[in-house]
């Protein structure tokens, strides 16, 4: 049986992508990752697609005459390799409708906190200063809301007394490598459907 091709949006460090990518070979994650696309010209993941042989790509946003014509093209890009499911892997923009519309529930986020606590920017520097003993990685269906769409998985992580931003984040992402790629292959699994807020699946875990 041939693997689902997926494709993965990046920004920067790409350290989730390397977990992907770790996990199609190891076989954690029964996919080809089929391509990689960047907002950002100097984002280290485009270095790690490519050592590891997969096609790799920036799109520069100032290019585009709109937000649309930009999520169009990498709409059509994706669709163009037969990219079934799509990964945020931290990708630093907004995906307008039009780009939803194109990959509907078939667009996954992670992000580093457990949601519907601290979204956006900064969340471990928010779970910090809000003094919460819990925080951890979330892994969900992206919508228009920013951080908002139905929750995947989650994994929890202890907040320690003598923790800064930069030991939280650490833990977390540690947190984040091993619950994405398990996430994405639940997720091609299938055995799901959303029904509101909610992701239901036909044999919980
Ligand atoms: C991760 O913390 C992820 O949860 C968030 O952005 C960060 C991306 O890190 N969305 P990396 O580029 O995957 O290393």
């Amino acid at each position: 049986m041939s693997l689902p091709t997926i494709g993965v949006l990046i920004s920067g460090r790409g350290s989730n992508l390397q977990a992907l990518i770790d996990a199609t070979k190891s076989g954690v994650l029964r996919a080809k990752i089929g391509l990689v696309l960047a907002n950002k010209a100097d984002a280290k993941g485009l270095e790690r697609a490519r050592l590891a042989g997969i096609e790799a790509r920036w799109l520069d946003p100032r290019q585009f005459t709109s937000r649309d014509a930009y999520d169009f093209t990498l709409a059509t890009e994706l669709q163009g390799k037969y990219v079934s499911l799509v990964c945020l892997a931290g990708y630093m923009r907004l995906l307008s409708p039009v780009f939803l519309g194109a990959f509907r529930n078939a667009v996954l986020n992670i992000h580093p906190s457990l949601l519907p606590a601290f979204p956006g920017l900064d969340a471990q520097r928010q779970a910090l200063e809000h003094g919460v003993r819990v925080s951890g990685a979330t892994v969900h269906f992206v919508t228009p809301g920013l951080d908002d769409g139905p929750i995947v998985a989650q994994a929890a992580v202890a907040v320690e007394a003598d923790d800064t931003e930069a030991t939280l984040s650490a833990r977390i992402l540690a947190a984040e490598h091993a619950l994405y790629p398990a996430a994405v292959q639940r997720v091609l699994d299938g055995g799901w459907r959303i029904d509101g807020r909610r992701v239901r699946w036909e044999s919980p875990r």
